[in-house]
This record gives C-alpha cells, sequence and structure tokens, in this order.
C-alpha cells in the first residue's frame, strides 16, 4: 500500500490493546466500535500491546504470538480498516524498545508506585512474581507508546486515564529538559474518553475475561442464545407471575444497550407485569446480540491468516517510519547524536 493512502494533516489518534486471546463484546462497546468511528476524521494507529503482555507472563510467553493474531482478527473483524487506518504489533517495532529507555532515566520512582493499579494489579496476580523492574516501568513503555507518534488524543476507558495523566507529566518534564532549536519535541496528549456502556456478562458482572461471563464476538448464534439462557435476571422475579424490574436485570441492561426503543418498552412494560416470561425476553436480547454480532463475523470470515499478517507487517513498517521521525527528534534533543559534533 503506498504510504500516501494515509494523508498526515488530521489530528492524530494512538491505542492500544493487550493481546488477550479473541475479544468480548465488552472489549467491542469499550473500545473497538469507538475506535472504528475515529478512522476517518483522525489520523489513526492502533497496536496490539504484546511488549506488556511480558510484564505480567514473562515466564510463558507461549500464548502472546497466537492472542496477537487472534485480537488482529478481531480488530479487522470489528470494522478497522487497514487502509484508513494503521494497525501494527508494538514487538514489530523497535523504537517501543528505545524510548522507555531513554524516559526511564527522567521518571521519578514516586511517580511510578503510586499508579493506581500497580498495587492492585500485584494483589490481583498474587501467583505470579511482580515484584520486577519491568512491571513497575509499565506505565514508561504505555507513555513511550504514545510520545512515539506525538498523539493528540488517546481514545481510552476510565481505568486508563491515570495512565495517560502519567504520560502528560513524563513528556512535560521531558520538554523542560531537553528541546529542539528551541521547541518541545513531545506533545501532551489528552484522553479522548469513550462512551462505554456498562455491559455485564452472564453472571451479572461486568463483562471480563477473568470472570469467565463473556459474550465472545466470535460466538455463534446457539452459543449467544444459550449463554443468555442461563444468564442471572432479577432475582426477586423467581416465579412467572412476579413482576420483575429490568433496571435491577443484567438481562434488562443489555436490552438497554443493543434493544431498540419499541423492544425496550415492551420489555419494561411485560417484566413489570408479568407480562412475558424472561425467556422472552432473553430471546430478544439474544436477537439484538444476534444482529451486531453477524456483521462482525461475516467480516472476520472473509480475512485469511496470511493476510492478517501481512496487514500487520505492513502497518508495523508504517510505525515504524512515524516513530523513526519521533527517535530523531528525541535523540536531537538530548544531543545522543554525534552528528555535528
Ligand atoms: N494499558 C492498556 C490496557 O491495558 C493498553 C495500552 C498499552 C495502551 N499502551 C497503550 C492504551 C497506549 C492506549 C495507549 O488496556
Ligand atoms: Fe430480566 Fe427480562 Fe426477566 Fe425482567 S423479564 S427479570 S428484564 S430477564
Amino acid at each position: 500500500m503506498p504510504e500516501s493512502a494515509i494523508p498526515t494533516s488530521r489530528p492524530r489518534v494512538l491505542s492500544g490493546m493487550r493481546p488477550t486471546g479473541k475479544l468480548h463484546l465488552g472489549n467491542y462497546m469499550g473500545a473497538l466500535a469507538n475506535w472504528v468511528k475515529l478512522q476517518d476524521a483522525y489520523e489513526c494507529y492502533f497496536f496490539i500491546a504484546d511488549l506488556h503482555a511480558l510484564t505480567t507472563d514473562y515466564a510463558d510467553t507461549s500464548k502472546i504470538a497466537p492472542s496477537t493474531l487472534e485480537v488482529a482478527l478481531d480488530f479487522l473483524a470489528a470494522g478497522l480498516d487497514p487502509k484508513r487506518c494503521t494497525i501494527f504489533v508494538q514487538s514489530q517495532v523497535q523504537q517501543h524498545y528505545e524510548l522507555p529507555l531513554l524516559l526511564g532515566m527522567i521518571t521519578p520512582l514516586g511517580w511510578l508506585e503510586r499508579v493506581p493499579s500497580y498495587k492492585e494489579m500485584q494483589e490481583n496476580l498474587a501467583s505470579k512474581d511482580l515484584t520486577t523492574y519491568g512491571f513497575l516501568g509499565y506505565p514508561v513503555l504505555m507513555a513511550s507508546d504514545i510520545l512515539l507518534y506525538q498523539a493528540d488524543f488517546v481514545p481510552v476507558g476510565q481505568d486508563q486515564t491515570a495512565h495517560v495523566e502519567l504520560t502528560r507529566e513524563v513528556a512535560r518534564r521531558f520538554n523542560q529538559f531537553y528541546k529542539l532549536e528551541g521547541a518541545e519535541v513531545l506533545p501532551e496528549p489528552k484522553v479522548l474518553l469513550a462512551p462505554s456502556p456498562k455491559l455485564p456478562g452472564t453472571d451479572g458482572r461486568k463483562m471480563s475475561k477473568s470472570y469467565g461471563n463473556t459474550i465472545q464476538l466470535t460466538d455463534p448464534e446457539p452459543v449467544v442464545r444459550q449463554k443468555l439462557k442461563t444468564m442471572v435476571t432479577d432475582p426477586a422475579r423467581i416465579r412467572r407471575s412476579d413482576a420483575g424490574d429490568p433496571d435491577k436485570c443484567p438481562v434488562g441492561d443489555l436490552h438497554k444497550v443493543f434493544s431498540t426503543p419499541e423492544t425496550l418498552a415492551k420489555m419494561y412494560d411485560g417484566c413489570r407485569s408479568a407480562g412475558i416470561g424472561c425467556i422472552e425476553c432473553k430471546g430478544w436480547a439474544a436477537d439484538a446480540l444476534v444482529q451486531i454480532l453477524q456483521p462482525i463475523q461475516e467480516r472476520r470470515a472473509g480475512f485469511t491468516l496470511p493476510q492478517v499478517k501481512e496487514i500487520l507487517e505492513d502497518g508495523s513498517s508504517r510505525a515504524r517510519v512515524r516513530a523513526g521521525q519521533t527517535m530523531e527528534q528525541v535523540r536531537a534533543a538530548m544531543q545522543m547524536s554525534l552528528r555535528g559534533e
């Protein structure tokens, strides 16, 4: 693909996702669906953060590459279009190994220790030894991901805003120490807060891979219907004749995100008057989910593995060019070049 296919006058957006394997509806609604909408208004870079996976999964790296390909397929299935955005793999762009070292030099330890997810993650993943340099330094890796593309905006969920804030602080500190012909090299990125509706999993808790309560983007219709059947409902609605309250029911929450206003009205009425049963109600929710998933699954079926690999290689080489420009400026500002001496 010619490089000129990617115009550069638009504000730049960058975001990434860890290679967790097949993505679920929560990932789609919380991030991907939003990214897809950004492709034309912004110059977009979307990547799979496989180096980030190393911060927790360093002892067994066998799942990282296969998961990276699954996530890439889900990106494409969701509608990210390699003609309109750059899709790449972090480990294939050497600048992602380079900038963290330089930014690490200027990042005070205290900034890293107070990142809220640091202690929390260490406790949640108590089975892994996360007292490593790499795990503590994870926010520097993320700051580098963003700053390498001199991104203006970073579309992320609420849980990542502290990391973007730290990225801004690192950029500010860098710009204070180093300038290039009097100018600042690393612009401070802004969060582009994605609208992320509350999406419950089948057990009523937040949909999350670690809870095993997800509906995957690749789930075929019968699987979606079966998962809905076993989904928890308003606990007050024990018998068919009991009235329920969709606002206290995870199935009701799914309807609110995916159903048409007509179905919603039918659902509220029917549930509160005990006019419908939960099985019928769940069938309607499943209909709405199947409709969302169908085009995603059709797009996915249109890609072969060699095509996906080619798209990632192509995107990664474009990313290297862009990140390389930033590194030139960074090295020049830090006077880490013998040229001109
Ligand atoms: N930390 C993000 C997550 O866990 C993934 C990520 C890595 C990222 N680098 C990024 C997101 C840069 C936005 C920008 O989901
Ligand atoms: Fe939930 Fe629907 Fe049953 Fe009401 S009818 S409790 S909204 S599943």
